[in-house]
């Protein structure tokens, strides 16, 4: 069983598909950890963010995998690194590139085959699982996701933080590859007032309806 989950940034997609793939006796995929991983080494290497092709061919020979709940990249799991505001500033752009969102999307096809699943990212419902039993649309209003993402990085400054989300929930929406939007059939819950076990409470409802 597939479960996509997909929204804009600091909606706490990932915090809540974590949870619910534990609920469930699921697995997590974290599919924009898969995206920041790649601008992680891009940085890193000096790869040409404005070069699908330059990326492309960094994505097949950088040994990028998806884990439970992260990835890794050259067989060492990554962290913490890829949460950084260089990271954050990069990642769109990255991700823009058609070149790199189709290696992205049989990357994730790939690993997912056979398993029982919650993914979270922007595309899972419209192009990477449309076939997913269970489709949820996660939001929440900006100065409530721009909040959250301060409370977790301490020492950004909140009108900052704002600001780079808003840039990237735009760029996101404007791609003509994989954009943001509300995959067909998904459920829209907006957690702007909910607290964590509160929406995870409300999804595994939605996956496993009370008779
Ligand atoms: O945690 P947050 O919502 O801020 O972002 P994320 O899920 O870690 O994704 C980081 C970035 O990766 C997004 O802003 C997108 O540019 C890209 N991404 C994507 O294009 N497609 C996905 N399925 C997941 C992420």
């Amino acid at each position: 069983m597939k479960i996509a989950i997909d929204g804009p940034a600091g909606a706490g997609k990932s915090t809540v598909a974590r949870a619910l793939a534990q609920r469930l006796g699921f697995v997590h995929l974290d599919s924009g950890a898969l995206y920041r991983a790649l601008a992680w080494v891009a940085l890193r290497e000096g790869v040409d963010l404005g070069s699908g092709a330059d990326l492309a061919h960094l994505l097949a020979t950088c040994r990028l995998a998806p884990l439970p709940d992260g990835v890794s990249v050259e067989g060492v799991a990554l962290g913490e690194a890829l949460k950084t505001p260089q990271v954050d500033a990069a990642v769109s752009q990255v991700a823009w590139h058609p070149a790199v969102r189709s290696e992205m999307v049989r990357i994730q096809r790939q690993w997912g085959e056979g398993r029982d699943l919650v993914a979270d990212g922007r595309d899972i419902g419209t192009v990477v699982w449309p076939e997913a039993e269970v489709k949820i649309f996660l939001t929440a209003t900006l100065a409530a996701r721009a909040e959250r993402r301060a409370a977790e990085q301490p020492g950004l400054d909140l009108a900052q933080v704002e600001e780079e989300i808003a840039r990237r929930d735009e760029k996101d929406s404007a791609r003509s590859v994989g954009p943001l939007r509300v995959a067909d059939g998904a459920r829209l819950v907006d957690t702007t007032a909910l607290t964590v076990e509160e929406v995870v409470d409300r999804l595994v409802e939605l996956v496993r309806p009370k008779p």
